[in-house]
Protein backbone atom coordinates (compact mmCIF):
# COMPACT_ATOMS: atom_id res chain seq x y z
CA UNK A 1 0.00 0.00 0.00
CA UNK A 2 1.12 3.36 -0.90
CA UNK A 3 0.96 6.01 2.05
CA UNK A 4 -0.99 9.03 1.23
CA UNK A 5 1.27 12.07 -0.14
CA UNK A 6 0.54 14.62 2.48
CA UNK A 7 -0.31 14.11 6.37
CA UNK A 8 -1.93 16.87 8.21
CA UNK A 9 -3.39 17.07 11.40
CA UNK A 10 -7.04 17.01 10.23
CA UNK A 11 -6.49 14.45 7.81
CA UNK A 12 -6.05 10.59 8.60
CA UNK A 13 -5.34 7.96 6.04
CA UNK A 14 -8.37 6.44 4.27
CA UNK A 15 -9.19 3.49 6.95
CA UNK A 16 -9.25 0.01 4.76
CA UNK A 17 -12.51 -0.89 2.97
CA UNK A 18 -15.47 -1.22 5.21
CA UNK A 19 -17.32 -4.56 5.18
CA UNK A 20 -19.81 -4.32 2.78
CA UNK A 21 -22.84 -2.44 4.66
CA UNK A 22 -26.18 -3.85 4.46
CA UNK A 23 -27.50 -0.25 3.59
CA UNK A 24 -27.82 -1.22 -0.21
CA UNK A 25 -29.90 1.36 -1.05
CA UNK A 26 -29.14 4.60 2.02
CA UNK A 27 -31.58 7.10 2.10
CA UNK A 28 -29.13 10.40 0.39
CA UNK A 29 -29.11 12.12 3.72
CA UNK A 30 -29.00 15.87 3.37
CA UNK A 31 -25.57 17.10 4.16
CA UNK A 32 -24.69 20.21 6.76
CA UNK A 33 -23.74 23.29 4.67
CA UNK A 34 -20.24 23.26 4.78
CA UNK A 35 -18.08 25.67 6.39
CA UNK A 36 -16.18 27.19 3.43
CA UNK A 37 -13.75 29.02 5.64
CA UNK A 38 -12.58 26.19 7.09
CA UNK A 39 -12.95 24.64 3.83
CA UNK A 40 -10.28 27.26 2.07
CA UNK A 41 -8.24 26.50 5.59
CA UNK A 42 -7.91 22.85 4.24
CA UNK A 43 -7.49 23.13 1.12
CA UNK A 44 -4.54 25.22 1.74
CA UNK A 45 -3.05 22.65 3.47
CA UNK A 46 -4.37 19.38 1.69
CA UNK A 47 -5.05 20.48 -2.06
CA UNK A 48 -3.06 23.76 -3.01
CA UNK A 49 0.51 21.91 -3.54
CA UNK A 50 -0.77 20.71 -6.41
CA UNK A 51 -3.94 22.60 -7.40
CA UNK A 52 -4.27 26.61 -7.64
CA UNK A 53 -7.76 28.20 -7.08
CA UNK A 54 -7.74 31.42 -7.90
CA UNK A 55 -9.22 32.20 -11.32
CA UNK A 56 -6.50 33.00 -13.89
CA UNK A 57 -3.74 30.82 -11.72
CA UNK A 58 -1.68 28.79 -14.00
CA UNK A 59 -2.31 25.04 -13.82
CA UNK A 60 -0.07 22.92 -11.50
CA UNK A 61 0.23 19.82 -11.76
CA UNK A 62 -3.22 19.26 -11.18
CA UNK A 63 -5.57 21.60 -12.57
CA UNK A 64 -6.86 25.58 -11.17
CA UNK A 65 -10.19 24.70 -9.65
CA UNK A 66 -11.60 27.94 -9.47
CA UNK A 67 -14.84 26.94 -11.67
CA UNK A 68 -14.79 23.02 -11.77
CA UNK A 69 -17.92 23.00 -8.86
CA UNK A 70 -20.84 22.18 -11.64
CA UNK A 71 -18.27 21.41 -14.13
CA UNK A 72 -18.08 18.00 -16.45
CA UNK A 73 -15.32 15.82 -15.08
CA UNK A 74 -11.46 16.42 -17.28
CA UNK A 75 -13.14 19.95 -18.82
CA UNK A 76 -11.25 22.66 -16.80
CA UNK A 77 -10.42 24.91 -20.31
CA UNK A 78 -6.61 24.59 -20.80
CA UNK A 79 -5.62 21.64 -19.00
CA UNK A 80 -4.42 18.21 -19.90
CA UNK A 81 -6.82 15.73 -17.60
CA UNK A 82 -5.92 12.29 -17.80
CA UNK A 83 -8.24 10.07 -20.30
CA UNK A 84 -9.39 8.28 -17.53
CA UNK A 85 -10.44 11.64 -16.25
CA UNK A 86 -11.57 12.57 -19.46
CA UNK A 87 -13.91 9.64 -20.09
CA UNK A 88 -15.31 9.89 -16.07
CA UNK A 89 -17.07 13.17 -17.52
CA UNK A 90 -18.26 11.97 -20.69
CA UNK A 91 -21.73 12.54 -21.96
CA UNK A 92 -23.13 9.59 -22.68
CA UNK A 93 -20.71 7.51 -20.62
CA UNK A 94 -20.81 7.73 -16.56
CA UNK A 95 -20.98 11.89 -17.32
CA UNK A 96 -19.85 12.93 -14.09
CA UNK A 97 -20.19 16.31 -12.95
CA UNK A 98 -18.46 17.95 -9.70
CA UNK A 99 -20.72 18.67 -7.35
CA UNK A 100 -21.83 17.80 -3.76
CA UNK A 101 -22.91 14.24 -4.28
CA UNK A 102 -20.17 13.46 -6.82
CA UNK A 103 -17.33 14.77 -5.10
CA UNK A 104 -18.38 14.27 -1.12
CA UNK A 105 -20.80 11.48 -0.80
CA UNK A 106 -21.50 10.23 2.36
CA UNK A 107 -21.01 7.58 5.12
CA UNK A 108 -22.14 4.47 3.43
CA UNK A 109 -18.86 4.20 1.42
CA UNK A 110 -20.93 2.10 -1.37
CA UNK A 111 -21.31 5.75 -2.75
CA UNK A 112 -18.09 6.16 -3.55
CA UNK A 113 -17.24 9.86 -3.73
CA UNK A 114 -13.91 11.53 -5.77
CA UNK A 115 -12.59 13.23 -2.68
CA UNK A 116 -13.27 10.73 -0.78
CA UNK A 117 -11.18 8.32 -2.87
CA UNK A 118 -9.57 9.76 -5.75
CA UNK A 119 -8.29 6.59 -7.17
CA UNK A 120 -10.81 4.66 -6.91
CA UNK A 121 -13.39 6.94 -8.27
CA UNK A 122 -11.40 7.40 -11.62
CA UNK A 123 -9.45 4.39 -11.38
CA UNK A 124 -6.51 4.90 -13.79
CA UNK A 125 -6.37 8.51 -12.59
CA UNK A 126 -3.29 10.58 -12.92
CA UNK A 127 -3.15 12.10 -9.51
CA UNK A 128 -1.44 10.14 -6.92
CA UNK A 129 -3.64 11.41 -3.95
CA UNK A 130 -5.94 9.11 -2.01
CA UNK A 131 -8.52 11.23 -0.53
CA UNK A 132 -10.11 12.69 2.16
CA UNK A 133 -11.33 10.96 5.14
CA UNK A 134 -13.31 13.22 7.23
CA UNK A 135 -16.52 13.55 5.59
CA UNK A 136 -17.14 17.11 7.85
CA UNK A 137 -13.66 18.02 6.11
CA UNK A 138 -15.11 17.41 2.67
CA UNK A 139 -17.98 18.86 3.03
CA UNK A 140 -16.15 22.34 3.81
CA UNK A 141 -13.76 21.27 1.18
CA UNK A 142 -16.25 21.74 -1.22
CA UNK A 143 -18.35 24.57 0.06
CA UNK A 144 -15.30 26.59 -0.46
CA UNK A 145 -15.29 25.12 -4.18
CA UNK A 146 -18.88 26.26 -4.93
CA UNK A 147 -18.44 29.33 -3.80
CA UNK A 148 -15.32 30.00 -5.98
CA UNK A 149 -17.00 28.57 -8.72
CA UNK A 150 -20.47 31.10 -7.66
CA UNK A 151 -17.99 34.02 -7.57
CA UNK A 152 -16.65 33.24 -10.69
CA UNK A 153 -19.46 33.49 -12.26
C1 LIG B 1 -0.69 15.10 -5.35
C2 LIG B 1 -1.32 16.15 -6.09
C3 LIG B 1 -2.80 16.38 -5.82
C4 LIG B 1 -3.42 16.66 -4.63
C5 LIG B 1 -2.80 16.72 -3.25
C6 LIG B 1 -4.81 16.91 -4.96
N1 LIG B 1 -5.01 16.77 -6.30
FE1 LIG B 1 -6.77 17.01 -7.29
N2 LIG B 1 -5.89 16.47 -9.01
C7 LIG B 1 -4.55 16.23 -9.19
C8 LIG B 1 -4.30 15.86 -10.57
C9 LIG B 1 -2.95 15.51 -11.18
C10 LIG B 1 -5.55 15.89 -11.22
C11 LIG B 1 -5.85 15.51 -12.67
C12 LIG B 1 -6.17 14.02 -12.67
C13 LIG B 1 -6.43 13.44 -14.03
O1 LIG B 1 -6.66 14.16 -14.99
O2 LIG B 1 -6.40 12.19 -14.10
C14 LIG B 1 -6.53 16.28 -10.20
C15 LIG B 1 -7.89 16.43 -10.45
C16 LIG B 1 -8.81 16.95 -9.56
C17 LIG B 1 -10.19 17.24 -9.86
C18 LIG B 1 -10.90 16.95 -11.18
C19 LIG B 1 -10.48 17.96 -12.23
C20 LIG B 1 -11.12 17.71 -13.58
O3 LIG B 1 -10.35 17.68 -14.57
O4 LIG B 1 -12.33 17.54 -13.68
C21 LIG B 1 -10.73 17.77 -8.73
C22 LIG B 1 -12.17 18.23 -8.55
C23 LIG B 1 -9.70 17.81 -7.73
N3 LIG B 1 -8.54 17.29 -8.27
C24 LIG B 1 -9.86 18.28 -6.44
C25 LIG B 1 -8.90 18.19 -5.44
C26 LIG B 1 -9.10 18.63 -4.09
C27 LIG B 1 -10.35 19.33 -3.58
C28 LIG B 1 -7.96 18.30 -3.40
C29 LIG B 1 -7.71 18.45 -1.93
C30 LIG B 1 -8.62 17.74 -1.06
C31 LIG B 1 -7.03 17.69 -4.33
N4 LIG B 1 -7.64 17.63 -5.55
C32 LIG B 1 -5.76 17.25 -4.01
C33 LIG B 1 -3.56 16.29 -8.22
C34 LIG B 1 -3.81 16.47 -6.86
Amino acid sequence: MESPIEQTPTLSPLTPPAPPSTASSAPSRPLTPGDARRGAALFASVCAHCHNVEAGQPHKFGPTLDGVYGTRAGRIPGSRPSEAMKRTGEEGGRGVVWGTDTLVGCRCRRCVAYLADCRGYVPGSKKPFKGVESERDRVDIVAFLQEKASSAK
